[in-house]
């Protein structure tokens, strides 16, 4: 597993835009991952934010909570976990939307995980020569209210120039088309960079359109698999997911990892604090 990708996989992920590995993560490591999640949402006040996670633009606007997270644990929750008077609809762990967005920093079962040799030799096969661990994230799609991502490219959120993202997204439950796996447009890696998610002088948030032709919105297909997997996307590869009306839930980790040797644009929404940069796989 650490000798990177075959040629026949690299081959796929070059014709595809993305790669299915089964059997990636083994069930204990597995077991491991989703449990200390759902022990850092124990831990967490939610008090300390009431950031909802949502696709409407204008909602994402001016969270501070959100524009900071770039090298720290946060909890976000889903759009549907409030009642009307504030309140949380369920229990806690029942309501997050996800974790974000360090983990793969700031909690050592994830940097470990993160960090593993076969993640870094897949980098190597992709072709990177400073590969850079840039954001991470911990998915729930919670049973009846996670909610849908619309169809995006991941560059879209962390851009280099050139664009040089690869998401690596491991399945730690079944993803199914009922729970809302993830879907793609196979081969649409080659369509230019749409837009992209900048930070404005004055804290707020929005988009910049590259490119007037919108995303398609047909030629999707599902990528159903089973737990253990990981996809890997490519950053221009348009791809979303269906809110999950199921009564399972869809746990998912990703990982973003870009080009260390390319520019990073000051006004990308995800920044680090000057101490505290990107590291690579080795750096811990
Ligand atoms: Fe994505």
């Amino acid at each position: 597993m650490n000798t990177g990708l075959s040629d026949t996989q690299l081959a796929a992920f070059r014709r595809d835009g993305y790669l299915v590995i089964e059997d990636f993560i083994p069930a204990e490591v597995m077991a491991a991952l989703r449990q200390r999640a759902l022990e850092l949402v124990a831990e967490f006040d939610p008090r300390e934010a009431v950031s909802v996670f949502t696709t409407d633009r204008e909602r994402r606007v001016s969270d501070r909570y959100f524009l900071e997270s770039g090298d720290k644990i946060r909890f976000f929750f889903e759009e549907q976990a409030f009642l009307p008077d504030g309140t949380l609809c369920r229990e806690k762990a029942l309501c997050i939307n996800k974790i974000g967005h360090a983990l793969h920093d700031r909690d050592v079962l994830f940097s470990q995980f993160s960090r593993q040799p076969a993640l870094r030799e897949i980098c190597r096969s992709l072709g990177y020569r400073c590969p850079l661990l840039a954001q991470s994230m911990y998915i729930f799609k919670q049973p009846h209210i996670g909610g849908e991502v619309s169809c995006h490219q991941d560059a879209t959120f962390l851009f280099t120039e050139p664009p040089s993202v690869t998401g690596f997204w491991f399945a730690l439950e079944p993803a199914t088309p009922e729970n809302g796996c993830l879907w793609a447009l196979p081969g649409g890696h080659r369509l230019p960079l749409k837009s992209r998610f900048v930070r404005t002088p004055a804290g707020e948030t929005r988009f910049i359109e590259l490119d007037r032709e919108p995303l398609p919105a047909d030629g999707l297909i599902p990528l159903p698999v089973p737990a253990g997997a990981l996809i890997l996307l490519h950053g221009n590869l348009p791809h979303y997911s269906k809110p999950n009306l199921s009564p399972r839930s869809r746990h998912a980790y990703t990982l973003h990892v870009i080009e260390g040797e390319f520019p990073y644009p000051a006004d990308n929404w995800l920044q680090r604090p000057a101490n505290n940069p990107f590291q690579g796989f080795d750096d811990r």
